[in-house]
């Protein structure tokens, strides 16, 4: 198993990426936090995965209180933490003209500072044993100007960006203490994400984009956890600062 005595925190557990994510980890031996602001949907995942080996932390992750809880209760209830998946996320549709500062200051909130956050509660932990890996979850969207059937995806593009820089300038800062850092850019992954910010245009928004993709079709989520558990695992030891796409050949057209 590749995760064998490992430690793992996940947030954004309840659902898609980060419940496939959970689900590969358990079943590679991992030990798990799992955090999510949906209470009911945390229960079930953790319950699903055993208590022995999975404890949940319901919280807003873009709040300093949730990082700090999550750190600690890997380390009492585990003694470490080996890996970090920053994976919760919003997705956001609004042209920079309509955009309110408080929808702004939300999106950057869930999606980028909930990322500094847990780095800067779970770093310390990773130091003292000089060993760690973190995986953020960046985009496509990091390296693009799209759009979404016309409305501007601008401010959620900004915060994959920023995972993207945060990435490279933690790995470069933490390569020689034994932290690798990475992130994983997934093209179009079916999941509730789209759903959750415009229930409307979701089947739409689906059918377009499996029309933008070389491959044919949009990712499972099981397809991106696959990636994640690479570079969380040992596998991947030669590998930090790397953005690994797995977006089935978008940005390759
Ligand atoms: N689905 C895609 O096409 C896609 C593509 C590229 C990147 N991503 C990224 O992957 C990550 C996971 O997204 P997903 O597609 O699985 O979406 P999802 O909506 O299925 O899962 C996101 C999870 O994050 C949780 N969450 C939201 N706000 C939170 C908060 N404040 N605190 C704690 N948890 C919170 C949600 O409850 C949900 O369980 C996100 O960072 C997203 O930006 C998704």
């Amino acid at each position: 198993m590749r995760l064998q005595d490992k430690v793992a925190v996940v947030t954004g557990a309840a659902s898609g990426i980060g419940h496939a994510t959970a689900t590969l980890f358990a079943r590679e031996g991992a030990r798990l936090v799992l955090n999510d602001i949906d209470a009911l949907g945390l229960e079930r995942v953790t319950s699903a995965l055993g208590a022995a080996s999975c404890r949940g932390v319901v919280g807003d992750v873009s709040r300093e209180q949730t990082s700090i809880a999550l750190a600690a209760e890997a380390v009492s209830s585990f003694g470490q933490i080996d890996i970090l998946v920053n994976n919760a996320g919003i997705h956001f549709l609004k042209d920079i003209t309509e955009m309110t500062v408080a929808q702004w200051d939300r999106l950057m909130d869930i999606n980028l500072k909930s990322m500094f956050l847990c780095c800067k509660h779970v770093i310390p932990h990773m130091l003292a044993r000089k060993r760690g890996a973190i995986v953020n979850l960046a985009s496509i969207s990091s390296f693009i100007g799209q759009e979404m059937d016309g409305a501007s995806t601008f401010a959620y593009n900004i915060t994959k960006a920023g995972a993207l820089q945060l990435t490279t300038s933690l790995a470069s800062r933490y390569a020689a203490d034994g932290i690798r850092v990475n992130c994983v850019c997934p093209g179009n992954v079916e999941t509730n994400i789209v759903k959750r910010a415009t229930p409307e245009a979701t089947a739409q928004f689906w059918r377009a984009a499996v029309a933008s993709e070389p491959i044919g079709r949009n990712a499972r989520p099981e397809e991106i956890a696959n990636a994640i558990l690479f570079l969380a695992s040992d596998e991947s030891s030669f590998v930090t600062g790397c953005p690994l796409l797995v977006d089935g050949g978008y940005l390759a057209r």
